[in-house]
C-alpha cells in the first residue's frame, strides 16, 4: 500500500540572527537543555518525515556539525546568500528528488512550538486536501511579524510582512508563526513565480499564499490554541523571556507526574531531564543534559547538576555535579563537587568541601570532609579521615589508588598513587601513604613531635603567652601535689594511643580508640 502523503520537513536556519549579537548563529543558541534548532527537530520529530532538509547558511559549518551530532538523517543545504525565505525553500526543493506529499516548512527560531500542534496542523492541511496551510496566532503585539489578511468571508486573502503593510494591516493582530504545510506539487509551481518587489528586495515564501489563491486554489489557516508556542526569538532579551517561559511549562508537567518543586521560579530543568516520582527539588537549582533523580530523592537547594544520576531517596544539598552517579540513598554536600566518573554507591557519603572524580565510592563508605579524591577506588564501609588528598597525579601522568573495604583512614592524609590500603586497615593522622599498607595493618608515616618544655617562658618571657603558660606551670604544680596522693596511671602502651589518636582526631569521637565513624 502505498504511503498516503510523502512527508519533507523543511527547516529554515540560514539567518544570521543580526540582533543575537553573537558569533554563534542565533539557531545554535541553547535553551534549556537543546539549541533553537534542537528544539525544531524535536517538534517535528513525531511527523515521522520522510527527509527532513535543514537550510543552513550563516556559521553553516557550526550547524552542520551541530546537526550531525542531534539529528545525523537530516541533510543541511547551503544557501549560499540568503534572499528570503522563499529562496530558501526553493533551494531545499532542489535538494530533494521532486514529488508529491506534503512539505511541512519551520522557522528555525520558533523553540517553544509543541509537537501536538506541528502534528494538528499537518493533520488539519492533509484532511481539507489544501495547497497550502499557514499555522497563525493571535498576539498581543504583532511588531516586526507577517500579518495574517482575510477576505470579508474570513478566508485567507494573503500574507504581508510589516514593512510592506499598510495602517489597516498592521492594525490586524493575527500574525504568521512561519509554519506552514505546502502541497509539493503546487508549492515547487508558486515558488518559481516568486518575484522580488517587495520592501526587502527578498523573496517571500510567504507570498506563495497570495499566488496559490489568486490561482484559485485552496490555501488554509490553522490557528494554534496557544500564542506563546509560536514565539520566535530575535534577540537575547526575547530568548530569555523563551527560557522562563519553557521553564514554566517543563516544572508544572513535571508537578502534575509527582515532582515537587519547591520553588519553581528558581529551578531550570532541562527538556531532556527525567524525574521519578516523590523526588523534591529544592530552590535554586538546576538540573541539565541526561541528568535523572530518582523517586523520593531530595536535590537542593543551590543544586546544579548536569549529566548525573542521583538513585532513589539519595540527597544532593549545595552542590555541583558533572557526569556522576550518586547511588540509592546516598548524600552529597552540603557544598561538595563531584566530577566525571565519580561513583558512589548505596549509601555512601561525600560530604562538605569534598571534591571527587573517577572514583567508586563503595556502598556505606564517607568522605565526609574537606578532601580530594581523584582517580580511586574505595571499598565498602571505609572511612576517609578529613583534609586528605588522594594525589594522583606525577606531573605526568595521572595513577589510581585503591582503599579497600572497612578501612579507617586518619585525617590530613596524601595517598600517593599508585597505593594501596588493604581491608580493615588503618592509617594514622597527618601520614603522607606512599608505600601500600597491608590489610589490618596500621600504616604510620609522619615524623614524631618533639616538646621542648618551658620554651616559652624562657624565650618570650613578658608576653601574655608566657605569663599563661608560667600559670599553667604553677596550677600544675599544685595539681601534681593532689595527684601524689595516689591516682593510678590509664592502661595502653604510648604508642598504640598514639596512633590510635591519629584515627580518631578526624572524628571528634570520644568514645574510643576504635571508634571512627564521622557524626
Ligand atoms: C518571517 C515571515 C513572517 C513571520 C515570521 C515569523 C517571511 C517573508 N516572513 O519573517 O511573515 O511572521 O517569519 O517569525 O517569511 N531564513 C533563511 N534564509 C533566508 C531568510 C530567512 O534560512 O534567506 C530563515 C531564518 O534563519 C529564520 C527564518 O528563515 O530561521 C525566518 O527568517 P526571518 O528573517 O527571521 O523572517 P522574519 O522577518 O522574521
Ligand atoms: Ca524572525
Amino acid at each position: 500500500m502505498p504511503q498516503p502523503h510523502l512527508r519533507t520537513v523543511v527547516v529554515l536556519a540560514a539567518g544570521e540572527g543580526k540582533r543575537m549579537k553573537s558569533t554563534l548563529p542565533k539557531v545554535l543558541h541553547p535553551l534549556l537543555g537543546r539549541t533553537l534548532l534542537g528544539h525544531v527537530l524535536s517538534a517535528a520529530a513525531p511527523l515521522a518525515a520522510d527527509r527532513t532538509v535543514v537550510v543552513v547558511g550563516h556559521g553553516a559549518d557550526q550547524v552542520r556539525g551541530h546537526l550531525s551530532e542531534v539529528a545525523p538523517d537530516a541533510t543541511p543545504v547551503l544557501q549560499a546568500e540568503q534572499l528570503g525565505t522563499g529562496h530558501a525553500v526553493r533551494i531545499a526543493l532542489d535538494a530533494v528528488p521532486e514529488g508529491a506529499g506534503t512539505v511541512v516548512v519551520i522557522n528555525g527560531d520558533v523553540p517553544l512550538l509543541r509537537p501536538e500542534t506541528v502534528g494538528a496542523l499537518v493533520t488539519a492541511h492533509e484532511e481539507a486536501a489544501a495547497a497550502a496551510t499557514v499555522l497563525a496566532a493571535e498576539v498581543p503585539d504583532p511588531t516586526g511579524l507577517g500579518r495574517i489578511v482575510r477576505d470579508a468571508g474570513g478566508r485567507l486573502e494573503q500574507i504581508v510582512e510589516e514593512r510592506d503593510a499598510d495602517a489597516t494591516q498592521r492594525a490586524i493582530r493575527e500574525i504568521n508563526a512561519g509554519i506552514y504545510a505546502f502541497d509539493a506539487v503546487r508549492l515547487r509551481d508558486a515558488l518559481g513565480k516568486l518575484s522580488t518587489d517587495n520592501d526587502q528586495g527578498e523573496e517571500y515564501l510567504t507570498d506563495v499564499f497570495g499566488l496559490l489563491r489568486s490561482a484559485g486554489e485552496p490555501v488554509a489557516v490553522h490557528v494554534a490554541d496557544d500564542h506563546v508556542e509560536t514565539l520566535g526569538c530575535n534577540d537575547r532579551v526575547e530568548l530569555a523571556a523563551l527560557r522562563r517561559l519553557l521553564r514554566d511549562r517543563v516544572n508544572e508537567a513535571w508537578m502534575r507526574t509527582g515532582v515537587s518543586l519547591l520553588d519553581p521560579a528558581t529551578t531550570w530543568i532541562d527538556v531532556t531531564v527525567a524525574l521519578d516520582r516523590d523526588a523534591v527539588v529544592d530552590q535554586n537549582t538546576q538540573l541539565r543534559g541526561a541528568t535523572v533523580v530518582g523517586a523520593g530523592a531530595l536535590v537542593g537547594p543551590d543544586v546544579t547538576l548536569i549529566d548525573t544520576v542521583v538513585g532513589p531517596a539519595a540527597s544532593v544539598v549545595r552542590s555541583h555535579a558533572v557526569g556522576a552517579e550518586v547511588g540509592a540513598g546516598a548524600t552529597v554536600g552540603p557544598y561538595a563537587y563531584l566530577r566525571p566518573a565519580a561513583r558512589l554507591a548505596e549509601k555512601a557519603k561525600v560530604g562538605t568541601f569534598v571534591e571527587v572524580k573517577n572514583t567508586q565510592i563503595g556502598a556505606g563508605s564517607k568522605v565526609p570532609h574537606l578532601t580530594y579524591v581523584g582517580d580511586a577506588t574505595i571499598g565498602e564501609h571505609t572511612n576517609i579521615g578529613a583534609a586528605s588528598v588522594f594525589v594522583n597525579y606525577d606531573g605526568v601522568n595521572k595513577h589510581h589508588t585503591v582503599i579497600g573495604s572497612h578501612a579507617r583512614t586518619g585525617a590530613d592524609n596524601m595517598f600517593v598513587a599508585p597505593v594501596e590500603v588493604g581491608d580493615g586497615a588503618y592509617t594514622a593522622a597527618g601520614s603522607v601513604i606512599v608505600d601500600d599498607v597491608p590489610a589490618g595493618a596500621m600504616g604510620v608515616a609522619r615524623a614524631r613531635q618533639r616538646n621542648i618544655e618551658g620554651w616559652v617562658v624562657k624565650r618570650r618571657a613578658g608576653t601574655a603567652a608566657a605569663e599563661a603558660a608560667q600559670r599553667a606551670s604553677d596550677a600544675k604544680g599544685a595539681q601534681r601535689v593532689g595527684d601524689a596522693k595516689g591516682a593510678s596511671v590509664a592502661p595502653g602502651t604510648a604508642s598504640d594511643s598514639e596512633a590510635i589518636h591519629g584515627v580518631t582526631e578526624t572524628v571528634g569521637g570520644a568514645s574510643g580508640p576504635g571508634d571512627t565513624a564521622t557524626e
